[in-house]
């Protein structure tokens, strides 16, 4: 990764870096210690950037969409604009709600039903790949390939890309940060990509989301400009990889790391949904970002124009006020209104998909290896969505 060296954060209050070393590593301490300190702390890094860490006042920014934007979603050192936008989550009321809409019926639980048996399958033939090894990398051999195929097949676009897509993500979510040359090369890629397929969808429509795209028009009859069906095409890469790579290798890591947990879903599988539940709130992977549109207070702290937000997600999973014994995994937790896929109008549109192929990941993992530990040094993704990248496992 290019990136500079970095000043190691002294002050966690009023200095927080979520690239320090010791956030990526572990930052649910870092998180804990500042909800007792400061609810909201400050960074001057990254032009300015403000971090609620309670549940309640992530909810408050998340909700209030006339001071905060979704204009720019992640903190770069930079100041430039996500390049293109990609509709909905970039967009602001009141453009957000036609662009969300559109995205709505291919996502639906049926739809996503339809989708089980092909994920299945694809857990299948990676678990053939590696089950007679004896050990195997949780992230790099199976999580990672899993929502790649999916959203590929959902695409209609060869599922042998999956190492195309995975680039521009990092180009996007990881190298971008702080290198906006890369995230540009990115993102003209995917345009390069996508742009011909376009073309080819709107004469020969196929059953894909590329094709149910370009065919839809603005409530003026007018059809949708490209630049709107290429942002969308890019969001539903950068959304629904990385993401759901990152939970699933969650997933995994924690029932490598807790034998207890990983024998009792093995043998009481009727605790699969709520232990999926209980995993993304645990380990939400996804921290999205605002700007600050207009001057504003919430819980005693002034926010001010210009600068971003932090909206993490996963700390206000662990706000103890919202979630009694907030740093336990507890896989048949009753109460779990967590917000792992966000809250307000941008909730996740992905969210049936994302907990059908956790659920299908682990599922096909233990039904064909019930045992299984840690083989090796773990690491963890830098950036704004978590997981772990390098998890190698020995199966028995
Ligand atoms: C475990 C996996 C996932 C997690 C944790 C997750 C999390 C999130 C979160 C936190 C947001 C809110 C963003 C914000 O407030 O700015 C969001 C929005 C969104 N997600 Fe997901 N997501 C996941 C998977 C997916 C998948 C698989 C897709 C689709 C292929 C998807 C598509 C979207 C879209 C389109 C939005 C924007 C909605 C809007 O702006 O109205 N996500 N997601």
């Amino acid at each position: 990764m290019q990136q500079r060296a970095r000043t190691p954060v002294q002050d966690w209050t009023t200095d927080w870096d979520h690239l320090d070393p010791q956030w990526i590593e572990d930052p649910y301490p870092i998180w804990a210690d500042l909800r007792q300190k400061c609810p909201i702390a400050h960074t001057e890094r990254f032009n300015g950037v403000y971090l609620p860490t309670r549940y309640a006042d992530v909810r408050a920014v998340a909700y209030d969409t006339d001071h905060f934007s979704s204009r720019r979603t992640a903190i770069r050192e930079t100041h430039h604009e996500s390049g293109g936008g990609a509709p909905p989550i970039t967009s602001d009321p009141p453009k957000h709600r036609l662009a969300r809409m559109v995205l709505l019926p291919p996502f639906t639980p049926k739809a996503i039903a339809a989708l089980e048996p092909k994920a299945r399958r694809i857990c299948n033939q990676l678990i053939d790949a590696f089950i007679d090894k004896g050990s195997f990398d949780g992230a790099v051999d199976y999580a990672q390939h899993i929502p790649v195929r999916v959203i590929a097949h959902l695409l209609g676009v060869p599922e042998d890309d999956g190492d195309l897509f995975r680039d521009w993500i990092n180009a996007v979510l990881n190298e971008g940060i702080t290198d906006y040359e890369r995230m540009m090369r990115g993102l003209v890629e995917m345009t390069d990509y996508f742009r011909p397929l376009m073309e080819q969808r709107r004469k020969h429509p196929g059953d894909d989301l590329i094709s149910y795209l370009v065919k839809q028009t603005y409530p003026d009859g007018s059809p949708f400009k490209d630049n709107h069906v290429l942002g969308s095409v890019r969001l539903m890469l950068i959304a629904g990889i990385d993401t759901t790579w990152s939970g699933i290798g969650s997933c995994v890591w924690h029932l490598a790391t807790h034998a207890d947990d990983r024998r009792r879903l093995v043998a009481d599988p009727s605790l699969m949904p709520t232990a999926i539940e209980e995993f993304l709130r645990a380990y939400a992977p996804v921290t999205m970002a605002r700007e600050v549109k207009q001057e504003t207070e919430i819980n005693g702290c002034r926010f001010k124009q210009g600068e971003m937000v932090l909206l993490s997600f996963p700390a206000a999973n662990r706000d103890p006020e919202m979630f009694p014994d907030a740093d336990k995994v507890i896989i048949d937790r009753k109460e779990n209104r967590h917000a792992a896929f966000g809250l307000g109008i941008h909730r996740c549109i992905g969210s049936n998909l994302a907990r059908m192929e956790l659920t299908v990941a682990v599922e096909e993992l233990l039904k064909r290896m019930p045992e299984f530990g840690i083989g090796g040094e773990v690491t963890w993704s830098e950036g704004t969505v978590r997981g772990p990248r390098k998890l190698p496992l020995k199966i028995g």
